[in-house]
């Protein structure tokens, strides 16, 4: 074969590797669905606990099935001992890497190891669930020099989360707005975190390995790290009048604008409307408009660029939301991460159904041929 012969589809943009039942998007018209069912309807009708459980079974469930699942979830909660004390030796670590350490770890002590039976992984899907927003809140705790709270065995997994934060339960409007986020990042296709956990799982490895390898595939900001990046650049902005010409001097250097493209969405991201409102009535209430002020302004900046395809994505309106949560900026990623577990672990089941070794090629540019000179003998 000549290199004339090779088609080169860097970043993998438009190439189908695999099938799935599992989420439907269209980028071009701006649509998401769980299972065949719209985004939007989940988002406002359903909770993270239903929506986790359909992505995995594949239905929605009966009271009885969603009542089950909730109590297995629930149950799920505690984390071994041993994973506060490595969360107590890497306590100075980005939360996003104390997090991937902790999952890695937990596959030792998880009850199905060296199981990969679709059984065993939805018990282990199920158990990580619950068990990744206790790791980030105990990491948030210790470092803080603080012991880690126990987590609730009442609240749902949304106000669970932030009632292990600081042992407070959060409000309604708090944990509403926290399931709503966890539901709208419950999956997301062959983004490159659940692209990275099937090339894990393709090689039969097992779901721990695939979830650890996806959340250091999310880290990055080109992926989940960017509402962390947006809050910063809100912060920068300080006040709506600045967003315009904060804007226009990233543009000017090439730079891009937290919160906005994707490379599968060309029309805007359906996951963002609905955080919007949330962040609109949010800093309202909490008497800080401003921030949602901020935003607007950078979306009315961006406007230009909505022509060549560059909407608000999923993590534009995310971050204030958890800032106005009292949420520190270093744990916005980790929450992607929790909501993100369900998906992860259906993709992980789908991969290893029919799976196959995931093995592209790499065109080769360097030199060849050359002679083998010993190291006395060289210049
Ligand atoms: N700000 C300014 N320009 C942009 C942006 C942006 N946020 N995103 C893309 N562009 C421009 C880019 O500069 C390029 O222009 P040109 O053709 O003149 O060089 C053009 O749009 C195409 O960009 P690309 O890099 O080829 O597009 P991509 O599909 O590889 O990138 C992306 C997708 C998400 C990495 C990118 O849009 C980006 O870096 N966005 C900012 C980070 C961000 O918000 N990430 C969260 C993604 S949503 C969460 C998730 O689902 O993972």
């Amino acid at each position: 074969m000549t290199t004339d012969d090779i088609t080169l589809h860097r970043g993998l943009a438009g190439v189908y590797f695999d099938r799935s039942a599992t989420t439907f998007i269209d980028g071009k018209e701006g649509v998401l669905e769980y299972r065949g069912y719209n985004i939007d309807e989940l988002a406002e009708l359903s909770t993270f606990e239903e929506t986790a459980y359909l992505l995995i079974h594949g239905e929605l469930p009966t009271q009885t099935q969603l009542d089950n699942y909730d109590a297995d979830l629930k149950g799920a909660r505690e984390l071994p001992e041993q994973i506060f004390d490595i969360l107590a030796l890497i306590k100075d670590s980005h939360p996003m890497d104390a997090l991937r350490t902790a999952v890695s770890a937990l596959a030792g002590f998880d009850p199905d190891r060296n199981d990969n039976s679709a059984e065993a992984t939805i018990r282990k899907g199920l158990r990580l669930t619950s068990q990744v927003p206790s790791i980030v809140m105990a990491h948030h705790n210790i470092r803080a020099g603080k012991d880690p709270i126990k987590p609730s065995t009442t609240l749902n997994h949304a106000g669970n989360f932030l009632y292990m934060m600081d042992g407070k339960e959060p409000s309604a409007q708090a944990m509403n707005l926290m399931d709503k986020d966890f539901v709208l990042h419950a999956d997301h296709g062959s983004n490159a975190s659940a692209f990275t956990a099937r090339v894990v799982a393709g090689t039969a490895a097992d779901l721990h390995g695939a979830i650890t390898a996806g959340i250091a595939a999310l880290s990055g900001p080109s992926h989940g790290g960017a509402a962390e990046n947006v809050m910063q650049m809100a912060r920068e902005i300080g006040k709506a009048e600045n967003a315009a010409d904060y804007v226009q001097d990233l543009l000017s250097n090439r730079k891009r604008v937290m919160g906005f493209g994707h490379r599968v969405y060309k029309a805007e991201d359906p996951r963002a409307g609905h955080l919007r409102e949330g962040v609109k009535d949010l800093s309202e209430e909490m008497g800080q408009p401003e921030w949602y002020r901020i935003l607007e302004a950078v979306v009315d900046a961006m406007k230009p660029y909505t022509r060549r395809g560059i909407h608000v994505n999923v993590d534009f309106f995310a971050g204030v939301i958890y800032y106005l949560n009292g949420i520190p900026q270093d744990l916005f990623v980790p929450i992607f991460a929790v909501g993100r577990i369900p998906g992860w672990t259906i993709q992980v089941i789908e991969q290893f159904e029919h799976n196959i070794l995931i093995r592209p090629l790499l065109q080769y540019t360097g030199k060849r041929n050359r002679k083998y000179v010993p190291i006395a003998e060289r210049g």
